[in-house]
């Protein structure tokens, strides 16, 4: 268990005493001691009693010894706490026998379904696409290292009545041609050429409609055209996840077409639950609870007048699938915020049909937009959305240029890697270091930053501590991300920036239980970001190699914790970690 938690718990007990009821102590860590706990503010209101009086009773009632080497009422009635030294010594020796430092596997581990990225074919990637691939793939880590068993889907849109102008574009281009310019990643000029085609040319547009009904009818030119255009994207979207090293594969794309028939049975089944609703117009659902601006009911639109089926249609599919036949008890959708109310309504509806039922639950892990230096959303010079192949080359080459500068040493292949794991490990870490539910700006120089919240400040703490082994003249005892717990020297810590480190490492294994939650993986990089500020604290006020023996071998026990859990939050993130910089 925490610190935080041990103490929060023998906490509880004296202010229920006091209280007669239950009561948060409220701990927090706190500049003034170690912990300090704020519960008998609140609860000085409701008693009728001087806060400071309350404290001093929740302390004369409280077992602590055990745990606390001074424990004082201060200010206007805070408790502040300081942890026995042998009580922090023995907990640092756990996590550090602990191969998981300390991070509890899931209690109760279950299928988990995470939808994310979901690119749509034969258009380029935005950086909308990004940010769902880059947390996706952290939530995929994550919830995969506690245990659970994580289904990746890639929910592709590669369906639907766009498709019927890039068939025909296609043909018109010629086959080669055509994939010639989708392999290169051109997927912008392609669709775009379709679409001035569909504009300005009735005939075109003819021939559109017609190829969209060959190909909803199953006629077989049609469909492997459009197996062309679909896995020309895929590859190009696979070298793009190569780039990032997230863990997505072809096996992972589901995209809409595999809920093609799927939809009229699903339809059927909504009908019989007396669900759906003739409009006039469409055949829709109506989830309660869900007002249009003028409080008229909002609509889920199944299947359009001509018959057609769109995108609200394949997710009442597509989550009938996932609970039904994958069994997902936890549904993760990894989409940007302006689609909010479209899941909503989505999971209202599977609620209402009987589909989503406790334990199951579905969220959606939303986002806000990536924004450009002008504040507004992030584009080209031209405007157009940007290339993410490109913004990726631009990272690894801006990442190379500052690890020659800031070590002219450095051989070529070193430098190629340094490049590559700062590059994109600046670029996710910029996007999982901030509150995801806000938009954030795309700023290469903050995130590149040496100092700051930022990866590669997290990736020097890191490589800085490998650099104190080389010199020892040893290398760590750890092994990789998730290697085996060391042998271990015992660790004492007794300066107060040893203390601190230490009290930063041990709430490792809390936030991580807090982040399986609530998937919030600004907590995991801020929690990174402020060991890696303790680290170069300890680093700066307490020798490591010229300690005496004894305390030379607790700190580089603590400098090897330190790194393996830089390594292992970072790896989390979807980060890497080298060994020089
Ligand atoms: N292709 C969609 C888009 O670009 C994202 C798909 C999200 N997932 C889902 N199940 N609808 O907006």
């Amino acid at each position: 268990m925490s610190l935080k938690n041990l103490l929060t718990e023998r906490l509880s007990q004296a202010f229920a005493a006091v209280a007669g009821e239950p009561v948060d102590p409220v701990v927090r860590r706190s500049r003034h001691a170690d912990f300090q706990a704020e519960g008998a503010l609140a609860l000085a209101h409701r008693l009728g009693r001087p806060p400071r009086e309350i404290a001093a009773e929740v302390l004369d009632r409280a077992v602590l010894t055990d745990l606390c080497s001074a424990v004082q009422v201060s200010g206007p009635g805070f408790v502040n706490l300081t942890v026995a030294g042998g009580l922090l010594d023995a907990q640092l020796c756990g996590m550090a026998a602990d191969a998981r430092l300390g991070a509890a596997p899931a209690g109760r581990p279950e299928t988990v379904l995470v939808d994310y990225s979901g690119p749509n074919v034969a258009k380029e990637m935005h950086v909308g696409h990004l940010r769902s691939t880059i947390i996706g793939d952290a939530t995929v880590r994550l919830l995969d290292w506690l245990g659970h068993r994580v289904i990746r889907a890639n929910h592709l849109g590669d369906w639907g009545t766009p498709f019927g102008m890039l068939i025909e574009h296609l043909r018109d281009l010629g086959e080669s041609s055509a994939a010639h310019e989708l392999s290169i990643g051109d997927l912008d000029s392609f669709y775009k050429g379709a679409r001035v085609k569909f504009d300005a040319d009735e005939a075109f547009r003819q021939r559109a409609r017609q190829r969209v009904v060959a190909l909803q009818g199953g006629d077989p030119e049609t469909l492997r055209l459009w197996r062309l255009l679909v896995a020309e994207s895929e590859s190009y979207f696979l070298a793009v996840y190569d780039r990032l090293g997230v863990v997505l594969t072809r096996q992972d794309f589901v995209g809409e077409s595999y809920y093609n028939e799927l939809l009229g049975p699903v339809t059927d089944e909504l009908d019989r639950l007396d669900l759906l609703t003739d409009s006039g117009d469409a055949a829709c659902v109506f989830p309660a609870g869900f007002l249009g601006r003028d409080d008229e009911p909002l609509p889920l639109i199944v299947r359009k007048r001509d018959g057609g089926y769109g995108y609200p249609a394949t997710d009442l599919a597509a989550i009938r699938y996932r609970l039904q036949d994958l069994g997902a008890t936890r549904l993760l959708y990894v989409v940007g915020l302006p689609q909010r109310q479209h899941f909503e309504m989505v999971y209202a509806v599977a609620r209402q049909a009987g589909w989503l039922r406790p334990p199951a639950r579905a969220e959606h892990i939303g986002f806000g937009l990536v924004l450009g230096p002008d504040g507004r959303k992030l584009a080209s010079r031209a405007g157009d959305s940007v290339k993410l192949v490109s913004l990726l080359d631009e990272a690894v080459g801006r990442a190379g240029a500052l690890a020659r500068q800031k070590n002219p040493d450095l051989d070529p292949a070193t430098v190629a890697e340094v490049a590559r794991a700062v590059g994109i490990g600046a670029v996710k870490y910029a996007d999982l270091s901030n509150d995801r539910s806000r938009d954030y700006v795309f700023d290469w120089d903050r995130m590149l930053a040496l100092n700051g919240n930022t990866a590669p400040y997290l990736q020097y703490a890191h490589a800085r501590i490998q650099s104190i082994f080389r010199r020892a003249g040893g290398t760590p005892a750890s092994g990789g991300p998730t290697g085996s717990a060391p042998a271990g020297d015992s660790i004492s810590v007794t300066e107060p920036a040893e203390r601190a480190l230490a009290l930063e490492l041990l709430n490792f294994g809390a936030v991580i239980g807090i982040v399986e939650q609530n998937l919030e993986f600004h907590r995991l990089a801020g929690h990174l970001h402020a060991v890696a500020v303790a680290f170069n604290g300890f680093f700066e006020h307490c020798p490591v190699l010229r300690a005496d023996r004894e305390v030379r071998n607790s700190r580089l026990a603590l400098c090897d914790l330190t790194a393996r859990v830089l390594r292992q939050g970072l790896y989390l993130l979807g980060i890497a970690a080298p060994n020089r910089m």
